[in-house]
């Protein structure tokens, strides 16, 4: 068996409002998307990246991977230009993916320290299922409902809820089925497990880690430095 990962780096990232697209910004000295290529080569499998990014950073990302992938890696790179929306972007990163994958994983690369513990979580769940699986961590703080203007309106019981992560895993026909109903929708979604239950497919959790908390504003810049210096990342 086959693995296949789509690391999605084609954002604008828009929210955190730097010069260069998310995945190209640095972080002390190295860039985020190669995080997130040097952890999904470092899994001990036979598979096949795609490393989905804006067209214009097609060549410098492509100098990345050639810096961090070993030449002898058991592990297949391809980069691949990303679409205007990110559901856009996982798609063309599934269809550049070989036929011989029998699951999938897709990973943003705003998530630069999820850890291999956790591809290898979400990998196993999904062999040993056959459903779809994500990250999913319990939500500590207390919910409350506003409004726009930002007042409260109610607690929310927070026992059923879940935050989710990535990477998110997949039966290979699973998500390329999910996909090609897509534009069935009025709203599609970004999440490509909500793409898959709207298929019908059963979408299982395994336990989410904090170090994989996606990088969106300035202050999640800060706990992801944070976060390197702590770790030792
Ligand atoms: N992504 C993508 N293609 C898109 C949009 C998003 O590959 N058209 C990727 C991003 O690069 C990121 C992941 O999907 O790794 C999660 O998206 P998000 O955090 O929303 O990143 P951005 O879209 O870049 O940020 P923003 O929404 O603030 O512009
Ligand atoms: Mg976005």
């Amino acid at each position: 068996p086959t693995l296949g990962i789509v690391l999605v780096a084609a954002g604008r990232g828009e929210r955190l409002g730097a010069s260069a697209p998310k995945a190209f910004i640095d972080l002390r000295g190295r860039k985020l998307i190669e995080f997130g290529i040097a952890v999904a080569t470092s899994l001990p499998h036979t598979g096949h990246l795609a490393v989905v990014v804006p067209e214009d950073r097609a060549a410098q990302a492509l100098e990345i991977v050639n810096r961090v992938v070993p030449a002898d890696s058991p592990w297949t790179v391809t980069v691949v230009p990303g679409g205007r929306e990110r559901h856009e972007s996982v798609r063309f990163g599934l269809d550049a993916l070989p036929d011989s994958i029998d699951t999938v994983l897709v990973h943003d690369a705003a998530r630069p320290f999820a850890s291999a513990e956790l591809f290898e979580r979400v990998i196993g769940e999904v062999r040993r299922t056959g459903d779809s699986v994500i990250p999913a961590l319990r939500v500590a703080d207390t919910l409350k409902r506003i409004d726009d203007e930002g007042i409260v309106h109610e607690t929310v019981d927070r026992t059923p809820l879940v935050a989710v992560q990535t990477p998110q895993g997949f039966p290979r026909e699973t998500l390329a089925a999910a996909h090609a109903t897509a534009q069935l929708h009025a709203d599609i979604p970004t999440d490509d497990a909500e793409l898959v239950q709207r298929a019908g497919g059963r979408v299982r959790t395994v336990p989410g880690e904090i170090n994989a908390h996606k990088l969106t504003t300035p202050e999640d810049l800060r706990l992801l430095e944070f976060f390197l210096t702590a770790h030792a990342l």
